[in-house]
């Protein structure tokens, strides 16, 4: 059979995806791999971050939510630098538990694990905007006072449910 025109053109547009893949990669994703940092966080949060009832919130509308507001993305920063000590309300959920401090996550590494987060993991809320290695810097700077029971009580005053 003669290949038809539509079929040439497919097969080309095919041959140009492919050949893109390769280089596309590490230009996609510079610095630390978000994905990889949040098998840490899977261990408590589950791999979809939906948690565990009464122990373990869900990573998802709250923290999009939160990531709208310039008080709600310090406290992300600060949950994951600092912890968190409740008693928190996420998503009409109450929890009483204890997230410690992740340790050995530079600047750079905490915004793309909290990048992986907000497109990845976290599937429903407000559109999501990235957050810069700086911002973190800014933020992480802004805290180093604070335990892990503040940061619990950081969430209701920036209007975290
Ligand atoms: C050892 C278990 C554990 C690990 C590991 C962990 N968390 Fe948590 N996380 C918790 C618990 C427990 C809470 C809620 C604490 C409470 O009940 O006060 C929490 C709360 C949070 C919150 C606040 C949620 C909200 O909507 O207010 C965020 C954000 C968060 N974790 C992100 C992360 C990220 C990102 C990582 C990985 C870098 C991570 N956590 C690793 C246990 C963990």
């Amino acid at each position: 059979m003669k290949p038809s025109r539509a079929m040439l053109v497919t097969l080309g547009a095919s041959a140009l995806v492919l050949a893109a893949l390769p280089g596309a990669a590490p230009a996609a994703q510079p610095g630390p791999n978000g994905a990889t940092i949040f098998a840490r966080c899977a261990a408590c949060h589950t791999a979809t971050g939906r948690g565990v009832p009464g122990a373990y919130p869900p990573l998802g509308s709250d923290f999009r939510a939160l990531a709208v507001k310039p008080d709600g993305r310090r406290y992300l920063v600060l949950a994951v630098t600092r912890g968190v000590s409740g008693p928190l309300v996420v998503e009409g959920k109450p929890f009483r538990n204890v997230m410690p401090a992740q340790s050995g996550l530079d600047d750079a590494s905490v915004a793309a694990v909290l990048n992986h987060v907000g497109t990845v993991i976290a599937k429903s809320g407000p559109p999501f905007k990235a957050f810069t290695a700086k911002e973190v810097a800014t933020a992480r700077a802004s805290g180093q006072a604070i335990t892990a029971a503040d940061v619990a009580r950081l969430h209701a005053t920036v209007g975290g449910g």
